[in-house]
């Protein structure tokens, strides 16, 4: 028996930094991300004699197989070991997944992995126990376990995570917002954001975080529900800056920002200040730049591709 899932990424605009329990992922923080519909990752799940689980890559035809680290396919059994548990079921499966973003483009897939794969085992494990398919909030539940941030993309276009759970927010009046990732680096992050969750803990700036990422939360909230693109951007560049200090100033520290990203990040800054516009812009545990435009801001994105992407950076 077979069975197949798929899921979105998201990119979380008040970041999930910090960690108040780490066995199940209770975030220090509340946070806020915009699902990234045209990034996905694929999970099928075959039932096997035995009981010992496998990885393989799910393969698309005409595409090289689809690689994860030993520890990575570890990580992701461990998850589908505790969702056979929560079924109490004992039987095993050949795991298949990939996703439809270039592997080693830095692009964090663990959210839509992880949320993958618990929509296929619910769905797998729901039949074959014969018990009821849990709701999409069991289930973001349920894949929290696994990685923190793949609960919220089980909601769309918006998804807040607060202490209570994680729900779809409804009063953001931008649905349909444009995204590009700028590939500052293909390489695999030195440090995960597993382990940033943890390194954090130890900066002076660590305290004070819950209360700094509240206020940006209530800001940019209120800032989306008045429009106030520029607000918002402000509000987002606080945000993504506070995070990237506190791995700055960690002990010991780490840093995903590089010349790279530097320019680039000041070139976006000089470019809302010339045209008194422009996308929001964040990054997570990793050198890539996100930015986000609203569909009627099409031209300032192709300009500032033509400008200084082009010939220079992937851009996906
Ligand atoms: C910087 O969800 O990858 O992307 O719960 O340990 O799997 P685990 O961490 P993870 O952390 C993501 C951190 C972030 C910010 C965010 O997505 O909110």
């Amino acid at each position: 028996m077979q069975w197949f899932a798929q899921a979105p990424a998201n990119i979380a605009l008040i970041k999930y930094m910090g960690k108040k329990n780490s066995s199940n992922n209770t975030p220090m923080n509340d946070s806020l991300s915009y699902t990234l519909n045209k990034l996905t990752s694929n999970v099928a799940l075959e039932a096997c004699p035995g009981k010992r689980d496998v990885w393989e890559s799910l393969d698309t035809p005409g595409l090289p197989p689809f690689e994860l680290s030993q520890q990575a396919q570890t990580r992701f059994l461990a998850h589908l070991a505790f969702l056979k548990e929560h079924f109490n079921y004992k039987g095993a499966f050949i795991v298949r997944s990939n996703n439809n973003f270039p592997m080693g483009s830095g692009i964090a897939s663990s959210a839509s992995s992880f949320a993958a794969l618990t929509r296929c085992a619910v769905r797998a494990l729901s039949e074959l126990t014969e018990e009821g398919l849990p709701d999409n909030d069991t289930q973001a539940k349920l894949s929290q376990r696994g990685s923190g941030s793949s609960c919220r993309s089980f909601y769309t276009p918006w998804a807040l995570w607060t202490d209570t759970g994680v729900r779809a927010v409804t009063t953001i009046p931008y649905t349909d917002l444009y995204h590009q990732v700028i590939l500052v680096s293909h390489e695999e992050k030195s440090v995960p954001s597993s382990q940033a969750h943890e390194l954090v803990a130890t900066s002076p700036a660590f305290e004070g975080r819950q209360k700094r990422a509240h206020d940006n939360m209530k800001s940019l909230l209120i800032a989306f529900e008045h429009k106030n693109w520029r607000e918002a951007y402000e509000i987002c560049w606080r945000e993504f800056m506070d995070m990237h200090n506190m791995f700055q100033t960690s002990s010991p520290s780490f840093d995903y920002m590089n010349e790279a990203t530097n320019e680039l990040l000041i070139q976006l800054q000089k470019d809302w200040e010339q045209y008194g516009d422009g996308p929001i812009v964040t990054m997570d545990a990793g050198p890539n730049i996100h930015l986000i435009y609203q569909q009627s801001q099409r031209e300032i994105a192709d300009r500032f591709k033509r400008d200084f992407l082009i010939g220079n950076y992937d851009v996906l």
